[in-house]
């Protein structure tokens, strides 16, 4: 499987390194952290942004290649506009994608297919805007060629967003099975145990759980970062949020919800009493 294997080489390709490190530091330098990253990576939505507008170029294209295979005589202009219109759409879906990528900190074998991936949908996007030009100029043969060519170049550019997604886990919410939890009330630490401003670690029937305490109240969420994995007993507690050692996104203590990326999915949160010298947590519905 030619894929499978391009894209096992290209996670371990090293002297891919040099070019995401300066890429990284242009995309962040111009995509500081912030609002507008924020919203490119979804926060707003609750998943990525960047899946989302990936479809509308893509299907736009297709359409276009559908016309120019199979319309027949007086599709031409129908398709010109839909490599055209495709072509638009590429600069927010780009930005949502470089947002997520840049936030993918020491990960290098994503980083290195990301490189690649964004490569691909380049290429794609020279193809398709040459081909609208083109077909503007009133050579449609040479348009539907050069789509053509665009079509192979965005298969590669989709199955290695695929791979990064389903294969490597970019984007997608670490913490999607603790849903099937247990809802009720149960025993999670001693009342002493959990010291003001520190983080504890516990666990609780399989599920890794943090455990703070702010003003004399105590919280409690999720260990695992919904972003990328990272242990948040390792981060800090600033401003009323838990903060992840890894890439910096804030989770709120009263609900887990995410008040600055890159995640974009919120942390299972849990109500916390304490019963005698026990504490008991309950996960939020
Ligand atoms: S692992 Fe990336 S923000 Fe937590």
């Amino acid at each position: 499987m030619w894929w499978s294997t391009l894209a096992g080489k290209l996670e371990r390709a090293k002297a891919l390194d040099p070019v995401t490190k300066a890429a990284t530091g242009v995309v962040t330098a111009v995509l500081p952290q912030g609002r507008v990253k924020d919203a490119l990576h979804g926060r707003w939505l609750g998943h990525p942004l960047h899946p989302l507008l990936v479809a509308v170029p893509i299907g736009m294209w297709s359409g276009a290649l559908l016309l120019d295979l199979t319309g027949g005589r007086g599709s031409e202009r129908a398709a010109r506009r839909l490599v055209g219109a495709g072509v638009l759409v590429v600069a927010p879906t780009a930005a949502a994608g470089l947002a997520d990528w840049s936030e993918l900190g020491e990960f290098e074998s994503p980083k290195r297919v990301g490189l690649v991936h964004a490569l691909a949908n380049v290429a794609t996007t020279v193809l398709f805007g040459t081909s609208w030009l083109a077909r503007r100029r009133g050579d449609d043969t040479r348009g539907r060629r050069l789509a053509l060519a665009g079509a192979a170049t965005m298969a590669v550019g989709g199955y290695l967003g695929g791979h990064l997604s389903y294969s490597q886990g970019v984007g997608m919410n670490r913490n999607a099975d603790e849903q099937k939890q247990p809802r009720g009330w149960t025993d999670a630490a001693a009342d002493a145990d959990v010291q003001e401003g520190a983080l504890l670690r516990i666990e609780v029937e399989g599920q890794e759980i943090v455990l703070t305490r702010r003003g004399g109240s105590v919280y409690a969420m999720g260990a695992v970062c919904s972003h990328y994995g990272a242990p948040l007993d390792e981060g800090e507690v600033h401003d009323g949020c838990l903060i992840c050692p890894w890439h910096g996104s804030a989770f709120r203590l009263t609900d887990g919800s995410v008040a600055r990326g890159p995640a974009t999915s919120p942390q299972l949160s849990y109500r916390v009493r304490q019963q005698g010298a026990r504490l008991q947590v309950q996960v939020r519905p």
